[in-house]
């Protein structure tokens, strides 16, 4: 990767993803047979890292695993992307993330995901790394660590004057909103509806939902909505932005894939129109093969892909 290429830091979670694929994901109090079983690298955090690095992106990760096997063998596989984890801390006595997955034969999943050592991200640790967020092109952050290092990451990117994009996942209702600016803020249909309350996720209320988003200091919206266009809502200008036609098999990361595209994309100077259709590509792309991260296209794939649009 050359040093001159954009640099995405991305403050957020690493886990070690179980996925059993099964034929109906269970009702409670149900037990279903698994077709397969596998343990794959996973968390947004990371994910999105990989999603930025294979846009030909310069990333520094900054989180934490644990000082277990399966953090040492996470740390290689992000090197080998080309990934600096100067920033990620080997916490001892702590085991690393893990994230336990149903896929069904549909494609949908549930997860349920246990912090380890993601939990232990601090204000303190994002502060040592300070150049890391003083020196990106872009911030991006999720809501997988505690919201402690994500507002101070913010922070110090607000006083940088580094554009900062935040995927508020899974949502929680103690992120203080308004005491940092989010440049773009990126969620699923249903983490818009909660967080704009009654406004309608439509178009034709772009005025309304600005004005809301004015009272959180965050100046664009970003919707993703499966195989329906995305919906933008930006500081100048609010669209649909279409999507490819797949046939997914597993969309676990396709959030991850989309957010960390659009990052790398806007990094490289791309327009927000240009930016969110190579980060649909990404998405899509990437619910064509089970696992969170394998799937996810490079740039080059992603390219190819954007004349289908
Ligand atoms: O967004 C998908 C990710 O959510 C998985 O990789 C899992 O680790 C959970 O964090």
């Amino acid at each position: 990767m050359s040093d001159k290429a954009p640099l995405v830091t991305v403050v957020g979670s690493l886990n070690v993803d179980y996925v059993a694929r099964v034929g109906r994901l269970p009702m409670p109090g149900e037990t279903v047979p698994a077709t397969a079983l596998e343990m794959v690298h996973g968390g947004k955090g990371a994910n999105q890292a990989i999603a930025a690095a294979r846009q030909d992106c310069q990333v520094r990760m900054i989180g934490s695993v644990g000082t277990d096997d399966n953090g040492k063998g996470y740390l290689k596989a992000l090197g080998a992307e080309g990934i600096k984890t100067e920033g990620v801390r080997a916490v001892r006595k702590m085991q690393t993330g893990m994230a336990f997955i149903h896929v069904d034969g549909m494609g949908e999943n549930t997860i349920v995901v246990s912090a380890g050592a993601n939990g232990m991200t601090s204000a303190d640790q994002v502060r040592a790394q300070e150049a890391d967020i003083e020196d990106a092109d872009v911030l991006l952050a999720q809501f997988e660590v505690p919201l402690g290092a994500v507002v101070e990451a913010l922070r110090i990117a607000n006083r940088a004057g580094v554009l900062s994009i935040v995927n508020p996942s899974p949502l929680r209702p103690t992120f203080p909103w308004a005491s940092v600016e989010i440049d773009y803020l990126i969620v699923n249909e249903f983490e818009g509806e909660e967080i704009l309350e009654d406004i309608p996720l439509a178009l034709d209320y772009d005025c309304e939902i600005r004005d809301f988003l004015k009272g959180l200091r965050v100046n664009g919206l970003i919707v993703t909505r499966g195989s329906d266009p995305t919906l933008v809502i930006g500081p100048e200008q609010a669209f649909e932005a279409p999507t490819l036609a797949v046939v997914p098999v597993d969309t676990v990361g396709a959030g991850d894939a989309f957010a960390g595209c659009f990052a790398a994309r806007l990094a490289h100077g791309e327009t927000l129109w240009e930016a969110v259709l190579a980060a649909n590509c990404a998405g899509a792309l990437t619910t064509l093969r089970p696992g969170a991260q394998r799937p996810i296209p490079d740039r080059e794939t992603v390219d190819r892909h954007l004349a289908q649009l």
